[in-house]
C-alpha cells in the first residue's frame, strides 16, 4: 500500500472516530437539555409574591388549598416547564397565585374559572396585590360550559371545583392536554377509588387509562397527579 493511500485511510479513520464521538455526545446531551428548564428570574416579583403569601398565610377561608399543595403545584410546573395552564375553581385565588407564580418563571399563562362572583372579585384583587395579574386570565363563568368549549392545548390542569363533576371535567379536557402534560385534581385520596363519589369515580377512571400514570400525594389536602404518556 502506498504511503499516500495509508495516510488517506488514517485521516478517514480519524474523522470517523471524531464523527462517532460527536454523535455519542449529542445523544447523551439530548435528555439532559430536554429536562433542563431555564427559569426566568424576577427577584422583584418573587419578593412581592412571597410577601403576599406570608401576609395572607392564615387568612384563606374559602376552601383554598393548604400551602404544601401550592408548593407542590409550583414545583410540578417549574420542573416540567409547563406554560399553558388551566385551573377549574379559582375561589379567592390561593392556588392560582402559586400556579401563576410558577408560570411567571416558565413564561406561561393561567386560565382560571370561578362561578361565584364574590370569590372571583376577591381573587382579582389578590392577583393584583400579589403582582401576578399579567399571568392570569380569570373568567367568571360556569366551568361545566367553559371546560367543554375552551380551546387547548394545555400542558397543566388543576381541577378543584365541584367534585361530583370531576370525571366530566377530565373527559372534556383530556383531548386538549398534550402528551407529557399533567392533570392534577384536589381533595383526592387513594381510599376513594374503592367507593362511589365524584373523586372516587374520577380516580378510578383515570387509573384505568393506559396512557396516564397517576400518583396521589397526601402531604396536603390530597392531590392526584397524572402524567399523560
Ligand atoms: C375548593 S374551591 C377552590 C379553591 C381554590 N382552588 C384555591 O385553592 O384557592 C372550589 C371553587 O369552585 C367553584 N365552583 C364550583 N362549581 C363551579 C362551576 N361549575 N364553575 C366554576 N366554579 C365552580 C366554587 O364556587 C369554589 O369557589
Amino acid at each position: 500500500m502506498s504511503n499516500r493511500y495509508k495516510s488517506i485511510l488514517f485521516v478517514m479513520e480519524k474523522s470517523h472516530k471524531c464523527l462517532l464521538t460527536i454523535i455519542v455526545v449529542l445523544i447523551l446531551a439530548i435528555p439532559l437539555t430536554a429536562h433542563t428548564q431555564t427559569l426566568k428570574e424576577n427577584p422583584e416579583l418573587d419578593k412581592k409574591v412571597k410577601a403576599f403569601l406570608q401576609k395572607n398565610s392564615q387568612k384563606w377561608r374559602d376552601m383554598n388549598i393548604p400551602e404544601p399543595d401550592g408548593q407542590l403545584l409550583f414545583d410540578i410546573i417549574t420542573k416540567n416547564g409547563y406554560k399553558n395552564a388551566l385551573e377549574i375553581g379559582t375561589s379567592t385565588g390561593h392556588s392560582g397565585i402559586w400556579i401563576a407564580w410558577a408560570l411567571s418563571k416558565t413564561g406561561g399563562k393561567l386560565i382560571t374559572v370561578e362561578i361565584d362572583e364574590r370569590r372571583y372579585d376577591v381573587a382579582m384583587k389578590n392577583f393584583k396585590e400579589a403582582g401576578l395579574s399579567d399571568y392570569i386570565d380569570a373568567r367568571l363563568e360556569d366551568a361545566h360550559k367553559l371546560v367543554k368549549e375552551i380551546e387547548g392545548p394545555f400542558d397543566f390542569v388543576f381541577s378543584d371545583a365541584d367534585k361530583y363533576w370531576y370525571k366530566n371535567y377530565f373527559i372534556d379536557v383530556d383531548p386538549k392536554l398534550v402528551i407529557g402534560g399533567c392533570y392534577t385534581a384536589h381533595n383526592i385520596s387513594d381510599r376513594q377509588s374503592g367507593y362511589r363519589s365524584g373523586q372516587g369515580d374520577f380516580l378510578k377512571y383515570i387509573r384505568s387509562l393506559d396512557n396516564y400514570s397517576t400518583i396521589v400525594d397526601s402531604r396536603g389536602g390530597g392531590l392526584s397527579i397524572s402524567y399523560k404518556k
